[in-house]
């Protein structure tokens, strides 16, 4: 008697990974050692004979550091790497596209993977920036298209947009975020799609600027690096950038826009942005920090950056040797 096909977009579903480079070789990691069946595909074939190097490597290194129970080799026996699309996407529960940032390639491929797989199975894009409306678009089961787009690497970074197409079905959307769910990755689902999504929206805000000022040779490149590094990054690895501010500033972030709002106005208006944070923006944004941490306990909250900084720093400094 044969095994039943497993229920599309249930959690413990098999997945398939089509490009086995950076992301689609760490997607296997996160899946695998969820205990999942992975199968990996690239068109390179060394480009697999890499991945499991790599892979070996990546599992050894997060079980040496406490984040892994499993022996890495029982590990990597859940995956297996086939020898083409069909093969390896034709009885999958989930498929995870992972090649280059091309939007003919996607298209082409999410064309074939559609061709190949069983009705249903949510095929999520890891694209960074290329919205699923524009690479799926004439894709015949474009319903179940979606982005699925991880920060580098998904076995660290263990927080996922999801970024559906107004053509996708919500069920789609749904399955996605409780297989990524059970493999222990966070799940935002983007309301709205835009190209670059929210990620690298934020990324590129940063990377925009820190291009601009070495341009205008303000600092170097080290510089910028070691100012993230060591102030801004070291604290956004606790604290998101709107409870940075609601905790710098006594009063809040409400007290916070307007000290400053002004200022990041014209620094944006130098750059030809205008978008002044309005009373109403601000009342919203201030609704929602209030929501998640009441006044009472900013003193508390403010310790506890503290405090979980400090245990960063120690890491950094035991890491450093
Ligand atoms: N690297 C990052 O930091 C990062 C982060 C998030 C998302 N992404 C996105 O993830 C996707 C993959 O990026 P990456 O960094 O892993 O790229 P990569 O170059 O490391 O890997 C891409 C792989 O796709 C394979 N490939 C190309 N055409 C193929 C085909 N027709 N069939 C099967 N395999 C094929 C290539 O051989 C290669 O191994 C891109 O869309 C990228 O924008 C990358």
């Amino acid at each position: 008697m044969t095994d039943p096909a497993p229920k599309p977009g249930a959690a413990d579903a098999a997945i398939a990974i089509v490009g086995a480079g950076s992301i689609g070789s760490s997607f296997a990691v996160v899946h695998a050692t969820a205990g999942r069946a992975v199968t990996l595909f690239d068109a390179a074939s060394d480009a697999m004979q890499s991945a499991e190097e790599r892979m070996l490597l990546t599992l050894t290194d997060l079980r040496e550091h406490g984040l892994l129970d499993e022996d890495p080799a029982a590990v990597l026996a859940r995956v297996s790497f086939a020898d083409d699309l069909e093969s390896a996407v034709g009885k999958a529960g989930f498929i995870h596209e992972c090649v280059s940032e091309n939007p003919d390639l996607k298209a082409r491929l999410t064309a074939e993977i559609d061709a190949c797989a069983r009705r249903g199975v949510v095929i999520g894009s890891a694209s960074s920036a290329i919205p699923a409306s524009e690479y799926a678009r004439d894709v015949a089961g474009r319903s179940r298209c979606l982005v699925t787009h991880p920060g580098n690497p998904p076995f660290l970074l263990r927080v996922i947009e999801i970024v559906p197409a107004a053509f996708t079905d919500p069920a789609a959307t749904a399955a996605a975020q409780s297989i990524l769910a059970a493999a222990g990755l966070e799940t935002i689902v983007v309301r709205k799609e835009l190209r670059g999504f929210v990620f690298n929206r934020l990324q590129g805000a940063l990377l925009r600027e820190a291009y601009c000022l070495v341009r205008d040779g303000v600092v170097d490149v080290e510089e910028i690096d070691a100012l993230v590094r060591d102030g801004l990054g070291l604290r956004w690895s606790v604290i998101g950038p709107f409870e940075t501010v609601d905790l710098n500033t006594r009063g809040g972030i409400e007290r916070h826009a307007k000290l400053l709002g002004p200022a990041y106005e014209a620094m944006g208006a130098e750059r030809g942005q205008h978008d002044p944070w309005t009373d109403e923006l601000v009342a919203s944004v201030t609704r929602q920090r209030r929501a998640l941490l009441p006044m009472p306990d900013w003193e508390a909250r403010v310790r506890w950056r503290d405090r979980t900084l400090m245990q960063v720093l120690a890491a950094r400094r035991r890491a450093a040797g």
